[in-house]
């Protein structure tokens, strides 16, 4: 996939980092080192975190909004990481909008954001194999377009799909990655066919997709029981399409016919559960 080169040098600049989803999510078999081989189907959509850099000295970070709390701001953070990666140092700062280790991707997207940025200010625009390094799903989220990804997330087909209306729900809980991983029963589960369908609308897209799996999804389910709690409630709301867990988890999604009927979903949704993270989303193009 191409990432597209940025048109100008702007002394600040504003990213979007926008949450992945992984419509299917195959394990299909394990490296020497431990990485899960995956065919996943992974979408972009209009929620998300944003990441503003200025170039600067040093790299510094500063983490604000409603999921800030516990974000380290040093280090450790994949988004300082990644400036210094890239070697262009910035000041940044992160509006933490996803909750983290949720299954969307928001480490990386930040991380990916945080490249993006550094390329806008006239820095380096790193490579897909640079940013693996970064992590697995680093390289899908610095393209941010719908993607077939397989390989342990270095192999990118960028794959249009139909428009989607989601609500996206989490039930506060962090899942860590590899404990889920270790949970699988088996490694060696079927990829999706090798030539995918051509869906004329949104509602053959999603007929397909029911065909299609999580592998990750009962694992996590036994880690975290309040993911089954969440299937059942997506599973439950009007005129719903689809429900599945993205990533490792916790947070699921269903899919509607409309923006409307997913608002009113997740409206629902959230006044039945207060305490969960509910956002209606629509994929971007
Ligand atoms: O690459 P990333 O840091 O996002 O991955 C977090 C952890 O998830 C890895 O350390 C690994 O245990 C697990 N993982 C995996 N196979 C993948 C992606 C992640 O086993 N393809």
């Amino acid at each position: 996939m191409k990432v597209q080169n940025p048109p100008a040098l702007l002394s600040m600049v504003k990213v979007f980092a926008p949450a992945k989803i992984n419509l299917s999510l195959h394990v299909t078999g394990q490296r020497n080192d431990g990485y899960h081989l995956l065919d996943s189907l992974v979408a972009f959509v209009d929620v998300g975190d944003q990441v503003t850099a200025e170039a600067a000295q040093h790299t510094s970070l500063t983490v604000e909004g409603p999921f800030a709390q516990g974000v380290p701001t040093d280090g450790s953070n994949l988004v300082v990481k990644a400036a210094e990666a890239c070697g262009y140092p910035m000041a940044l700062t992160l509006d933490k909008h996803l909750p983290p280790s949720s299954g969307i991707g928001g480490g990386s997207a930040d991380a990916a954001a945080a490249l993006r940025a550094a390329a806008r200010l006239g820095g380096p625009l790193m490579g897909h194999d640079h940013a693996l390094l970064l992590g697995a799903d680093v390289p899908v989220c610095l393209a941010s377009k719908s993607a077939r990804m397989r390989g342990i997330g270095n192999d990118l087909v960028e794959t249009p799909l139909p428009a989607l209306h989601l609500v996206l729900v989490n039930p506060r809980v962090e899942v860590a990655t590899p404990n889920v991983f270790k949970r699988l029963d088996r490694k060696d589960n079927a990829p999706m066919p090798d030539t995918l369908p051509e869906w004329p609308d949104s509602l053959a897209f999603v007929d397909w997709l029911g065909t299609q799996r999580n592998d990750l999804q009962e694992p996590a389910a036994k880690l975290a029981p309040e993911i089954a709690a969440v299937l059942v409630s997506l599973a439950l709301s009007p005129d719903v399409l689809l429900t599945r867990m993205s990533g490792s988890g916790a947070t699921c999604f269903a899919i509607y016919p409309d923006r409307a009927t997913a608002q009113d979903a997740a409206a629902q949704i959230s006044q039945s559960n207060p305490w969960w993270w509910v956002k209606a989303a629509t994929t971007l193009p």
